[in-house]
């Protein structure tokens, strides 16, 4: 067993931190001694988070302004880029579709992933080490009914990471896609704009907890450097795949 490598001294820019899966993974890489920087649009989010952290500091960013975040993340030497911040619009059939739903999910979920990485990975790659993270999902494996936009946006995030491999790999950073299938966060408020049919989304089955998925990432982070953790596929026990859920009733 590899015992894992200690975050002390290593920055970690954490996308998306203000809230779910972003936040645990924060919380998780600070635990093990990393600096975490947090990027989300909600401040006083970011800010309650930094306080739970011994070393953390706060950008109020949206990833989808590529100036803000060339410009903004200069200001650090990032050993690990986790690429988080993302969501789902709406589920439904395509011509039912709104299209400002879909501009907003390819902006933050495929643009979004971009701006962080053209924004980082220069400096990874000119020290020839570190970690970049891309949070897809299982419905960027496999689609489901009424997923057709969100589930395009992850099979994007999956063609990056693989050209991420051929286009930067070999260099000393490692590239991990990280894939969870239902995780239960705020991701199905913001989906379908209510809180009680967020609920129904996780009735009667265990779905993942945000903790589980940060586990994932500190595990991959946490290797000897000779070993990449490419691909991390986490499905709660209760879900087969993306269309078969086990419910208790
Ligand atoms: N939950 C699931 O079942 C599941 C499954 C597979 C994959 N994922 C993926 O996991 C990632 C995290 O989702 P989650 O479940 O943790 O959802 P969440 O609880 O809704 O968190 C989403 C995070 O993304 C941030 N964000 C959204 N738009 C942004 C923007 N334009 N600029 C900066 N930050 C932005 C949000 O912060 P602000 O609103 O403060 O900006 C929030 O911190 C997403 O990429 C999602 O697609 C989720």
């Amino acid at each position: 067993m590899h015992a894992p490598t200690s975050l002390q001294g290593k920055t970690a820019l954490v996308t998306g931190a203000s809230a779910g899966i972003g936040a645990a993974t924060a919380r998780a890489l600070s635990q093990l001694g990393a600096r975490v920087v947090l990027v989300a649009r909600r401040m006083e989010r970011l800010q309650a988070l930094a306080a739970e952290c011994p070393a953390a500091e706060v950008c109020a960013l949206d990833v989808r302004d590529a100036g803000a975040m060339q410009q903004t993340l200069a200001a650090w030497d990032f050993d690990i880029v986790v690429a988080n911040a993302g969501l789902g619009l709406g589920m439904g059939p395509l011509q039912d579709g709104r299209p400002e739903d879909w501009d907003r999910m390819i902006d933050t979920n495929v643009k979004g992933v971009l701006h962080t990485l053209h924004a980082t990975l220069p400096g990874l790659l000119a020290r020839g080490a570190g970690d970049v993270v891309v949070l897809g999902s299982v419905a960027g494996r496999q689609v489901y009914p009424g997923g057709n936009v969100y589930n395009a946006t992850k099979h994007a995030v999956r063609a990056l990471y693989e050209a991420l491999r051929l286009d930067a790999g070999g260099r000393g950073v490692r590239f991990t896609t990280v894939d969870p299938g239902m995780v239960e966060t705020e991701f199905s408020i913001v989906r379908l704009g209510d809180a009680q049919a967020a609920d129904q989304v996780y009735a009667d089955m265990t779905p993942l907890r945000p903790e589980d998925v940060a586990d994932a990432i500190a595990y991959a982070v946490t290797r000897p450097a000779h070993m990449n953790v490419g691909e991390i596929v986490l499905w709660p026990t209760d879900q087969a795949s993306t269309r078969d859920v086990q419910r208790r009733s």
